[in-house]
C-alpha cells in the first residue's frame, strides 16, 4: 500500500480492504499505528518483511513485500532497505541476518518463537550425523542459526521435495519436522524412520540398507492439530468445498485434502481457481488474509488455530522496532557463515 498522506486515508484504504474480516472500532485504532509506521519506515530507509500469517490489519498495510518462507528468504538476499524490519518468528529474521549481514535486522517481539526450531538442537544434529556419516542433512528453514550451521542444505515447505531430489544420494537426513518429512517421503517415493524412537536400537547400517530418509519427531504445535475428522466434519456439511492443507499437517490429512503447499501457494491456487468455497488447513489469520483479497470468493474458517509466535507481532511492537531500533538479531559469525552456506545452497535451486 502506497504511504497514505494522513490517518484518515490510511483508515480509509483499510476499511476499503478489509471491512469483511476487521471490525471498524478496531480499523480506527490501528490506522494511527499503520500511518505512523509509514511514515518513519520512509524517514529511517526501512523495509518491512511481512509473512503470510501476519494478522490482516498488519498484513494488509506495512510489509513493502509479503511472502512464505521461501520467498522472503529470497526477497531478504536482495531488498535495499536498512533496517529490515521482519514481521514474522525469530528463524525467519534470523536467515535474514544471515544473509544480510552488514544490516541491521529487528524483529518486532523477543520472544517469537516457533515450536518447530525449538524442537531441535545443533547438538541433536552433529549426534545424527556421526551415527549415519556421509548422509547428507536437510533441514527446514524452520530452525535456529546453530542447525542451520550443521546442515548440507536448507528448504522450505515450497521446495521441500525438490531440495531432497537435488542432492541425488540413496539417504538423507531430513530435519526437525516429522510431518512435513513424511509428507516429502511420499512425495519423493522413500522410506522413513525416527531414530529418536529407537534410542539405541538401530545401527546406521541396517538403516541404511532398508531405509532412504532419517527424520526426527519436531511438530509444528499448530498444524499438527488438524485431523481427519475436521476434513470429513466438513465435506459432510459442504460437500463442494476444496480444501487445502499446509505440509506441516498430518500425512493423512494432507491425504485426504485436494492441495497441499507453502502458504504461498495456498494463496495462489485460491486466486487462480474458482470453487464455490475453500478451506485452508493452516494458521487461522492466513485465511482472513486471503478472504480479504479474494472477496468474491467463500472462505470456511477453522478459526480455533492462531500460531501464538506469530501472533506476538503486533502493529505496536511493529513500530516500537522502528522507534527504538529493537529487537536486533545477532549470529556469530563463525554459526552464520556456515548458516550461510547452507541456505545459499537452497536459493540456488530454481
Ligand atoms: P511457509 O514457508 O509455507 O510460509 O511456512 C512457514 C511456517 O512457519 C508454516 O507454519
Ligand atoms: Fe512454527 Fe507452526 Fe508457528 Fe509456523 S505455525 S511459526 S511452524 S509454530
Amino acid at each position: 500500500m502506497a504511504v497514505a498522506t494522513d490517518v484518515q486515508e490510511t483508515y480509509l484504504r483499510m476499511v476499503e480492504k478489509l471491512k469483511e474480516v476487521v471490525p471498524d472500532f478496531e480499523l480506527k485504532q490501528k490506522a494511527e499505528l499503520v500511518f505512523e509506521i509509514n511514515r518513519l519506515k520512509a524517514e529511517k530507509g526501512a523495509v518491512i518483511l511481512g509473512h503470510n500469517y501476519m494478522e490482516p490489519a498488519l498484513y494488509h498495510t506495512v510489509p513493502d513485500f509479503r511472502g512464505d518462507s521461501l520467498e522472503l528468504s529470497r526477497k531478504a538476499a536482495v531488498v535495499k532497505g536498512d533496517p529490515i524490519v521482519f514481521c514474522g518468528v525469530r528463524f525467519m529474521a534470523e536467515t535474514a541476518k544471515i544473509l544480510n549481514p552488514e544490516k541491521t535486522v529487528l524483529l518486532p517481539a523477543k520472544e517469537a518463537g516457533c515450536s518447530l526450531a525449538g524442537s531441535i538442537t545443533a547438538e541433536d544434529v552433529r549426534q545424527l550425523k556421526q551415527r549415519f556419516p556421509g548422509v547428507p542433512v536437510v533441514t527446514y528453514v524452520n530452525t535456529y542459526a546453530d542447525v542451520k550451521a550443521e546442515s548440507d542444505i536448507c528448504c522450505t515447505s515450497g521446495n521441500a521435495a525438490a531440495v531432497v531430489e537435488s542432492l541425488k544420494t540413496d539417504a538423507v537426513i531430513f530435519l526437525p519436522d516429522e510431518y512435513l518429512a513424511r509428507n516429502v517421503a511420499k512425495e519423493t517415493g522413500r522410506h522413513i524412520i525416527f531414530p529418536i524412537s529407537h534410542p539405541n536400537g538401530l545401527r546406521s547400517a541396517d538403516v541404511l540398507l532398508e531405509y532412504a530418509m532419517v527424520g526426527w519427531n519436531g511438530k509444528c504445535e499448530v498444524h499438527e492439530r488438524f485431523t481427519v475428522e475436521d476434513v470429513q466434519r466438513v465435506r459432510q456439511q459442504f460437500p463442494d468445498v476444496v480444501i487445502l492443507a499446509h505440509p506441516e499437517c498430518p500425512p493423512e490429512v494432507v491425504a485426504v485434502s485436494d492441495f497441499s503447499g507453502s502458504t504461498s501457494a495456498m494463496i495462489k491456487y485460491v486466486e487462480r481457481t474458482h470453487a464455490p468455497r475453500y478451506l485452508l488447513l493452516t494458521e487461522c489469520s492466513m485465511g482472513d488474509n486471503v478472504a480479504a483479497e479474494n472477496p468474491d470468493k467463500e472462505m470456511l474458517r477453522l478459526c480455533s488455530v492462531r500460531c501464538p509466535h506469530m501472533n506476538q507481532i503486533t502493529l505496536q511492537d511493529t513500530l516500537d522496532a522502528l522507534r527504538y531500533n529493537r529487537y536486533q538479531i545477532e549470529v556469530p559469525e563463525e554459526i552464520r557463515v556456515r548458516a550461510k552456506r547452507a541456505v545459499d545452497r537452497m536459493l540456488a535451486i530454481g
